[in-house]
């Protein structure tokens, strides 16, 4: 087996065992490592599982001990070189003496952002950069987006009957889909650090927007954001049991002050953005997100807002779950408000992944290259 072919087999097995951390290890990136020793044999494999707790070289060293001296580490993210709350990556690669390190992707993040791997070279490591890179892009793309745009990756979610529809001509919409989908929805919650809707989602559902019943290691349960710029939501039901999840409500200077009082009284946050007519800034809402750790922020509608996310170009992935239901002309569109005038004009989407969950259908989009929304 070549060398190129080698790297990339064990760098692939380094993004597999960084996955394990996905849920836990946010803010941080979820970082694998593998450690092949002088005759190739892997000796140690590591990932980051949790902010304040030891990166993933760090535990990979651990496990290689004296096998590691002349060896080759690989890891998916470039290796830390500053002091955060544990030290520097660079330091214990340096300190173990391995010979190579092999890293698929820059960390973008001000305070590495090529300095690993100048202080590795300087040390005398050799350092080959981009294998596996498009998989390890792929598997760190919310992190990656939070730290190059300042803004969370937006994850859009709706479940759609197969005409399209999210909620009968009543406004029920319990269940459009499945077990098994409502299922997958809860695991893309747990990947999410805070999932947001709009007033009328809140209003029609009284949604409590948890992680639930969902397998493995899960991280907090997500910051629960409501915009809501006219103060239409009463601060009860579950949403504003703050016991349950923390509460965010972004809103504007249209709230009646009493409102405020309620939600904040209730334990939630507060925090007044910008708005034009009846739609605040999704500008704002996302750098504030950012702002406070969010990584990836799953909007689960409804309609209205999917809408201003759409029209706004700030819909990073469209996740669609097709239930087997039709219904009809007068139940509620997927997108509420008008987002084109024309197909010439319309939004493209690249599909990326197809899945099935019991009876229904995933579908995960992202904006197709080239359209006029790519925004960065
Ligand atoms: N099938 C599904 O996946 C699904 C998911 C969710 C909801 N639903 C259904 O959808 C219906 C509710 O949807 P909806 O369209 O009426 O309401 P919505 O999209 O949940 O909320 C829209 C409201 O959010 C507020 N808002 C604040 N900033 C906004 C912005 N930038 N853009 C858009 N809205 C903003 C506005 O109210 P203020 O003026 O008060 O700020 C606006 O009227 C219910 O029937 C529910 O069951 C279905």
């Amino acid at each position: 087996m070549s060398t190129e072919a080698r790297d990339s087999e064990r760098m692939t097995l380094a993004i597999r065992i960084g996955e394990q951390g996905r849920r836990t290890a946010p803010p941080n990136p979820w970082v694998g490592c593998v450690i092949v020793d002088r005759t190739g044999a892997v000796v140690g494999t590591g990932f980051h599982e949790r902010p304040g707790t030891p990166h993933a070289e760090v535990h990979a060293l651990a496990e290689a001990g004296e096998r590691a001296r002349g060896g080759t580490a690989y890891t998916t993210l470039e290796p830390c070189s500053h002091h955060g709350r544990t030290p520097p990556c660079v330091d214990a690669l340096v300190e173990a003496a391995v010979a190579r390190v092999v890293v698929a992707l820059e960390d973008p993040d001000d305070r590495v952002a090529g300095a690993g791997i100048d202080r590795l070279r300087s040390a005398g490591i050799a350092v080959d950069l981009g294998t596996g890179a498009d998989a390890a892009a792929a598997s760190l793309r919310a992190y990656l987006h939070h730290r190059r745009t300042g803004r969370p990756y937006t994850v859009l979610k709706t479940a759609v009957s197969v005409d399209g529809r999210t909620a009968a001509a009543d406004g029920s919409s319990r269940w459009i889909t499945g077990p098994e989908a409502r299922a997958d929805a809860h695991r893309l919650r747990a990947e999410s650090q805070a999932v947001m809707v709009g007033a009328g989602t809140a209003l029609a559902d009284r949604p409590t927007l948890t992680v639930r019943d969902v397998d493995g290691p899960v991280g907090p349960q997500p910051l629960r954001v409501l915009l809501d710029g006219s103060g239409r939501v009463p601060a009860e039901g579950p949403l504003f049991d703050v016991a349950l999840a923390p509460t965010l409500v972004y809103t504007s200077e249209r709230a009646p002050g009493a409102r405020v009082d309620e939600w904040r009284a209730a334990g939630a946050k507060v925090v007044a953005v910008r708005r034009t007519g009846s739609e605040l800034w999704l500008d704002s809402v996302l750098a504030g997100l950012a702002g406070r750790d969010v990584l990836q922020v799953l909007v689960e509608g409804g309609p209205t807002l999917h809408a201003s996310f759409v029209r706004a170009c700030l819909a990073d992935r469209l996740v669609a779950y097709i239930g087997n239901v039709t219904l009809g002309p007068d139940a509620l569109p997927m997108l509420a408000a008008p987002v084109t005038a024309s197909l010439a004009a319309a939004p493209r989407w690249h599909l990326e992944h197809v899945a099935r969950a019991g009876h229904d259908v995933r579908l995960d989009y992202e904006p197709a290259d080239g359209t006029r929304w790519w925004r960065d």
